[in-house]
């Protein structure tokens, strides 16, 4: 089954948005395969990730309960993205020597695992995009990491990142702005972004958002994107005590700086 003519890569990338809205469409589990085929594709250090297919009604319900995401609701597909050093860790120890997961730190390890768990995550976004699917990443599963863990049977080690919401597009929204490429991109030495373009470009976001009527669409709040913005990143108390529960968890599930 083909959702749409096949488009050149390039095009397909620039033309990539998060899609929050899906018809509601079965898609076989040949797709489902080919995705996480092809994500394994991508580069790899230590293959440090594995993906919980979440087909149950009832997991489904519950995650759309805890993540508040209409995107969980009303995908054909959702992939929990999991952090897997338990599995790296078994392997190593299976070589009898004594490994860098055994110590208390191993940051390279800690950053390499996230890092290849996106890039098989991308190759996943990307291929959807080729087959004619939307999709969108929702990062509530790290939030909860506890509830999710036990919710999943996850043992220490495999850490909930992610969910991956794919499905076939019901919504066409338009391209979100980005920051300017003389921003991210440097030459032979670093520069610092200036205020300036940086308020430049704050200010082009929440003119886009506001057009789009971003915040409201997708969380029905009646504000500006930057306050929402700023509502997600306040640190307080709350906050602060999450961070730390979040933290030792983390640490606990090797994931150690
Ligand atoms: C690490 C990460 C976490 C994200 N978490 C969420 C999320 O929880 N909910 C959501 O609606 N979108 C989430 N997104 C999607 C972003 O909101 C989206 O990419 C961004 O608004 C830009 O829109 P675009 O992808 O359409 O260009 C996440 C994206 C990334 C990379």
């Amino acid at each position: 089954m083909v959702f749409a003519k096949s488009r050149s890569v390039i095009n397909l990338l620039r033309s990539r948005r998060s899609i929050r809205i899906f018809k509601p469409v079965e898609i076989p589990e040949e797709f489902v395969k080919l995705l996480v085929e092809v994500a394994e594709r991508a580069p790899v250090y230590m293959q440090a990730y594995t993906f919980i297919w979440v087909k149950s009604e009832e997991k489904r319900t519950k995650l759309y309960e805890i993540c508040g995401s209409s995107a969980v609701k009303n995908a054909s597909i959702i992939l929990l993205v999991c952090c897997d050093l338990k599995r790296v860790k078994k392997m190593l120890d299976m070589l009898g020597h004594r490994h860098v997961l055994s110590s208390d730190k191993h940051p390279v390890e800690t950053v390499m695992s996230i890092f290849e768990t996106a890039l098989a995550v991308e190759n996943i976004v990307i291929a959807a995009e080729s087959l004619g699917l939307g999709s969108v990443i929702i990062d509530c599963p790290l939030l909860y990491a506890p509830t999710i863990s036990e919710m999943f049977q996850l043992p220490r080690g495999v850490i909930p990142i992610a969910l991956l919401c794919i499905g076939v597009r019901n919504e066409s929204p338009p391209l979100r702005p980005r920051l300017p490429l003389e921003i991210v991109l440097h030459e032979d030495v670093y520069r610092e972004a200036s205020e300036e373009e940086l308020r430049t470009f704050l200010e082009k976001l929440e003119k886009h958002m506001e057009l789009e009527n971003y915040v409201k669409k997708y969380t029905g709040k009646d504000m500006k994107f930057i306050d929402y913005i700023k509502a997600k990143t306040q640190l307080n108390k709350d906050v602060e005590k999450e961070n730390e529960t979040l933290s030792r968890f983390l640490r606990e599930s090797f994931l150690k700086i």
